[in-house]
């Protein structure tokens, strides 16, 4: 099966049913220690902070109490046991009561059982918490929430979004197909890729370019200009590592945050952290086989792989927004002024031995 499929029925009901169990199957970097949330509530409390009243974005958003046109909306998507949310409050408590005061925390995830063990999680701060199910894969934005977002941050969400696998096989692109397991099973041909668009005009991707697509694309309809810019994409990334990789294309996770992103409110920032890769040197120190391998990993019946880190800057630009990518460990250090070690979190590596913890990324969309 190919592997949207394959993530998307895996994870749909392995995260509904296990709630906050899941943290028995892995560790996620941000449920493992406090230097991420710290560092995000800092930045929080530089940027929105010290205002009163009037000033800041947030309109009539949300369905519970406690909003009020000075509050300030911070959004969070796939929020596990709630602890990311719990660290960030408590560091905007401890600096800024005021600001805390102001703040309005929307918890969106598809799993309801995760959202009420969140709210067990959050027990002293439930009075500005709103819980909203919401599948990220296939569901728009509840419009109440739409240009009123003033920081939306997630944490290992969009590596557990169906995702696409591409590799190139004598010069063609070919989709790669896993077992439940996420064992890679073989390749099928690409009917929906490159070879659907024989029929353009030689020449009319000449001046492509990921920053402006839509002008380079103009012409085609809209559907196709949207399925070419992809088969464009995963050709070009593939031929940049050559033959034999397979790479992951988060398209589904590409466009969510995009939209979250075209979702914020002016000046409005989005914070994404995430496992994956930045650059064609990530994947080419791993021999094919090993890269492949581990493409996929499988977790007690949850199926994650990596964040294509320069596809979703792609993306993110494409869209007009202002995107912005560096490691975790150089975001938390800058941001706190101090060395850190990943190790400090007790971030466990995989099920199958790789070393995640040198490989998470941060990426900032600023609208
Ligand atoms: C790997 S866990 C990360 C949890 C938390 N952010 C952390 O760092 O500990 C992924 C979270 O995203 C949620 N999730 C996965 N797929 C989702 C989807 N399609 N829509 C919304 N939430 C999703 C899961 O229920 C879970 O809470």
């Amino acid at each position: 099966m190919k592997g949207a499929q394959r993530m998307g029925e895996a994870n749909s009901s392995y995260y509904r049913k296990k709630g906050k169990r899941i943290y028995s199957d892995f560790k996620t970097y941000a449920h493992s220690g406090k230097l991420l949330a710290q560092a995000n509530a800092k930045e929080f409390c530089e940027k929105f902070g010290g205002k009163t009243s009037g000033e800041a974005n947030f309109g009539n958003a949300g369905g519970s109490g406690g909003v009020s046109k000075d509050s300030v909306l911070v959004a969070e998507f796939g929020v596990g046991n709630g602890k990311f949310v719990l660290d960030f409050l408590e560091e905007v408590k401890k600096k800024d009561a005021t600001l805390y005061a102001r703040t309005h925390y929307v918890l969106f995830d598809f799993s309801e059982r995760m959202l009420s063990d969140s709210q067990k999680t959050l027990a002293a701060h439930l009075e500005k918490c709103e819980f909203v199910e919401f599948d990220a894969s296939n569901e728009k934005l509840p419009a109440e929430f739409v240009g009123k977002i003033n920081y939306a941050r997630m944490n290992e969400l969009l590596d557990d979004l169906p995702c696409e696998f591409y590799a190139l096989e004598n010069g063609e692109v070919v989709e790669a197909e896993f077992d439940a397991d996420g064992r890679l099973t073989g390749f099928a041909g690409v009917g929906g890729l490159a070879q659907d668009f024989e029929g353009v005009e030689d020449g009319a991707f000449e001046n492509w370019d990921e920053e402006k697509p839509k002008s380079a694309l103009s012409g085609i309809g809209e559907a196709d200009a949207g399925q070419l810019q992809r088969a464009l994409l995963a050709e070009e990334f593939l031929q940049r590592v050559g033959e034999g990789y397979i790479l992951p294309f988060n398209f589904v996770a590409c466009e969510f945050a995009c939209e979250l992103g075209k979702a914020l409110a002016k000046d409005g920032m989005c914070d994404i952290f995430d496992y994956g890769f930045a650059s064609a040197e990530d994947i080419v120190s791993q021999p094919s086989h090993m890269w492949n391998e581990n493409i996929v990993r499988e977790f007690d019946g949850q199926l994650t792989t990596d964040l294509n880190v320069p596809l979703l800057c792609a993306f993110a630009k494409s869209a007009g927004l202002k995107v912005q990518a560096e490691g975790q460990k150089e975001y938390v250090e800058s941001v706190l002024g101090k060395k850190v070690s990943i190790e400090d979190t007790k971030y466990s590596r995989s099920a199958r031995g790789i070393g995640e913890s040198d490989m998470f990324y941060h990426v900032r969309i600023v609208r």
